[in-house]
């Protein structure tokens, strides 16, 4: 996407050739900071502290983390342990285990003096085939959006997404708004609206900002309002992300969004879910064994924001010593998803629709490796 007319990824290699460049999204939408990470620990930080966000973005930086390893100490034990330091941060988005089974793959029976350039290959294949892959996710999702338009007769598509699944979430384009950004390139009138997304709030700083660099018309609304307008008949379909889908079509996202799928399924609104292949985990029928991260409570019990001096202050929201949770994610069952959006096409939200558009994934899925959630220490941020 650009900025200020200017292309940008979310994620780079600098000039110097190895050190990697990242949006600093946690101080979005206030200010656009860069960072730099320059050994595998940053970007395992990167990732827990939730600079980098969004499951596509995350594996991605979990690949150039091994990438930053490999440069420090290519031995067998530092790929191993970087893995596992790497893998920790973020239990939910299964593109991370992804992302470093891949890196493995393709490490483990290479000769460790050619591991770093072979690292450095392989993330930047890994981040070039997102760009692809969301690229054709908006051209599957762009038909959607298009036959709601021809119901619209001219007046604009309601589109209602949660989080944010946009290019921020992504190295370039966005799941959930590449079809967006489509029909928004191509005249049809599309107007979003953006669920605020409590407790981080990656709808109004994130989704939100991202929408209006590119001038697409959109409205914030508190987590809770979705509900009401689907009733008054002002959604045509609701558009999200996924940080996993199971091989049957369950799908976790950003916590909230199985509340608007129950939403939209009582009021008759279509409810797609982008879902690139490597958001799809093919080990897991079930979405009850998919891990909820649970994070800092801190998130939930204060907010930040900028003052009118310009100054970035955090507030407490709860009386003091108030108990507070903090689950990340939710699972939306199959049984609410119209379609999966992938890049191979819409495909229904069922184990046999899925394994009709990847049979050559499928294959390998024996469903014989449930995975609980593990305990996971809240990440004071
Ligand atoms: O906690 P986050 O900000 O990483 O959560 C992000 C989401 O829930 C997105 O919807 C999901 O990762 C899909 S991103 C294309």
């Amino acid at each position: 996407m650009k900025i200020d007319g200017r292309a940008q990824r979310t994620i780079w290699v600098e000039s110097d050739g190895w050190s990697v460049g990242i949006i600093d999204q946690t101080r979005l939408p206030h200010r656009f900071v860069t960072a730099t990470l320059r050994n595998a620990e940053d970007a395992a930080r990167a990732i827990a502290g939730m600079q980098v966000r969004g499951a596509p973005l995350i594996g991605v930086t979990a690949a150039y983390g091994l990438c930053l390893a490999m440069r420090d100490d290519a031995s067998d034990a530092s790929l191993a342990n970087a893995s596992a330091r790497i893998a920790a941060a973020r239990p939910t988005a299964v593109n991370l285990k992804w992302a470093l089974e891949r890196m493995a793959r393709v490490l483990g029976p290479c000769g460790i003096a050619e591991r770093p350039a072979r690292a450095y290959r392989e993330a930047a294949a890994i981040a070039e085939e997102d760009v692809a892959i969301n690229e054709a996710i908006g051209r599957h999702g762009l038909a959607l959006i298009q036959t709601a338009a021809a119901k619209r007769a001219g007046g604009p598509v309601n589109i209602l997404t949660h989080c944010n699944a946009g290019w921020l979430a992504t190295v370039d384009w966005g799941t959930a708004t590449a079809p967006i950004y489509l029909a928004h390139d191509r005249g049809i009138p599309v107007h979003v609206w953006v669920d605020e997304t409590r407790p981080r709030n990656q709808g109004a700083a994130l989704t939100a900002w991202e929408l209006g660099r590119h001038g697409v018309p959109h409205t914030v609304i508190a987590d809770n309002t979705g509900g009401h307008l689907m009733q008054r008949g002002l959604v045509d379909l609701c558009l999200v992300g996924t940080d996993r889908a199971t091989a049957a079509g369950d799908v976790a996202n950003k916590i909230g969004t199985y509340l608007k799928a129950l939403a939209a399924f009582d009021n008759g609104v279509p409810f797609y879910v982008a879902a690139p292949s490597p958001s799809i985990d093919w080990s897991i029928a079930s979405g009850a064994d998919i891990p909820i991260e649970e994070r800092a409570g801190s998130e939930v019990s204060e907010i930040a924001g900028r003052d009118a001096a310009g100054n970035i202050v955090t507030v407490a929201l709860t009386p003091p010593g108030t108990a507070v949770a903090n689950y990340a994610f939710d699972v939306t069952p199959a049984r609410l998803v119209t379609a999966l959006v992938t890049e191979r096409g819409v495909a229904p939200a069922t184990r046999a629709g899925l394994a009709a558009m990847f049979p050559d994934r499928v294959k390998d899925s024996s469903f014989t490796r449930p995975e609980r959630s593990p305990h996971v220490e809240p990440v004071e941020t």
